[in-house]
């Protein structure tokens, strides 16, 4: 995982089985930034309260989270990683 900041939004980029999906690195329940979580596939865990969501999709899979995760499209050009946020 890495944490960037594109046009002001906090972003992370997620590494799933050589995948690179992007989901705004603040979680839905209580704001916590989420790079200090653990990835375990396609699952990331809020470091502050453990609720998990699907980094692919952004879905809240666990209480105390309700709300998915913005998700931004991707855009791999060689070793350029493009990221959509509007
Ligand atoms: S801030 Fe993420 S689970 Fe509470």
């Amino acid at each position: 995982m890495t944490r960037v900041v594109v046009d002001g939004v906090p972003v992370l980029l997620c590494n799933v089985d050589g995948e690179i999906y992007a989901v705004e690195d603040v979680c839905t329940h209580d704001g916590g930034a989420l790079d200090g979580g653990e990835l375990d596939g396609c699952r990331i865990m809020c470091p502050r309260h453990g609720a998990f969501f699907d980094v692919t999709t952004g879905k809240a899979l666990t209480l105390p989270a309700v709300s998915p995760l913005p998700v931004y499209p991707v855009t791999i050009d060689g070793d350029d990683i493009s990221i959509n946020v509007d």
